[in-house]
């Protein structure tokens, strides 16, 4: 039997797969299709203080090779998540990883505190980077700003803090630095990249937002450079996400480095995606004779 056991921190996860925040629904929606105990984690969507409505529709369309969302942090606020979503978790014996966003370092930690307390939480990711929300909701392009924030969470938390970065900004590697400076415990790599998509027929934007995230295998290149660069130069722990969508994207990403992986878009094309990726990497492991997930991490050879 491969060991597919992963520690960061002093937390450790049965396996290295994750979902990504805001591709597995708020909470049970996947749950007719498999059980989420196969998995290492599950991150939420978004949640914020106070309810979002999100931004109008249209709001996602399919891509070359991806597609775009605009949803904008549409989420009933961290009260409504702390009385439904969080019981319905406690029962399942997967690690939930709680993201969280603000409009200011101080909204985060307020966002934040709540789950502090909350057994069932295990980490907290920190959306520095949603591309979507009008005036913007990026402090992971400034070092200071992103500092700012795990400085604010830190001080009213314990739990494990993965700050989750763009790619947009112009070093991701210094961006990284600062966060894990300021007392986040790994970061998140990585977040969508702003695009726009036009509707011939309509001689429209595809989304009423005109501009929004673009996910899935299209940046897939892109989310591994990040990573690989990010564990090359820091060995910092790293939750790899970006175009996720077989066994054999997960390896790739396990290879460069990373500690574990997050399945995002491709849960819209199959819900099974993530129970299939576990397995998938169990089975490549054992025929290539690799005791453990731990042996073949950042193998890569240069
Ligand atoms: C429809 C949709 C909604 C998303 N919502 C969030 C969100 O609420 N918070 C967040 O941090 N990331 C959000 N993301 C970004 C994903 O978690 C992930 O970082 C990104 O999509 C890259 O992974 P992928 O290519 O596997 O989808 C969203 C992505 C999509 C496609």
């Amino acid at each position: 039997m491969v060991e597919l056991t992963t520690k960061i921190g002093d937390l450790v996860f049965k396996n290295p797969v994750t979902v990504a925040s805001g591709t597995f629904g708020v909470k049970d929606e996947f749950a007719p299709y498999f059980d989420y105990a196969l998995m290492g984690g599950v991150i939420t969507k978004t949640v914020t203080t106070k309810p979002r409505e999100g931004n109008a529709m249209p709001r996602i369309c399919e891509t070359s090779a991806g597609m775009l969302n605009a949803i904008g942090l549409q989420n009933k606020g961290v009260e409504a998540f702390l009385k439904d979503v969080i019981p319905y978790f406690r029962s399942i014996d997967t690690h939930l990883i709680v993201n969280v966003a603000g409009k200011s370092a101080e909204e985060f930690a307020e966002a934040a505190r709540p789950f502090s307390g909350e057994a069932t939480v295990k980490a907290l990711e920190l959306n520095l980077s949603c591309p979507n929300v009008s005036g913007g909701l990026d402090f992971s392009k400034n070092a200071l700003e992103a500092k700012k924030v795990i400085r604010a969470v830190r001080a009213v938390t314990t739990k494990l803090l993965f700050a989750k970065l763009t790619p947009e900004a112009e070093n991701v590697v210094s961006i990284a630095e600062a966060v894990m400076e300021a007392g986040a415990d790994g970061v998140s790599l990585i977040n969508t990249l702003v695009g726009m998509a036009v509707n011939l027929r309509e001689k429209r934007p595809s989304l009423a937002n005109i501009t929004g995230g673009l996910s899935g295998p299209a940046i897939k290149p892109i989310a591994m450079r990040h990573v690989f660069e990010v564990k090359r130069k820091l060995r910092v722990p790293v939750i790899a996400m970006g175009g996720i969508t077989t066994a054999k994207d997960a390896l790739e990403f396990l290879l460069v480095g990373a500690d574990l992986i997050s399945v995002g878009t491709a849960n819209f094309i199959n819900p099974m995606a993530a129970p299939e990726i576990v397995q998938g990497i169990r089975e490549y492991l054992e025929k290539e004779g690799v005791k453990s997930v731990g042996d073949f991490r950042g193998t890569l050879k240069l």
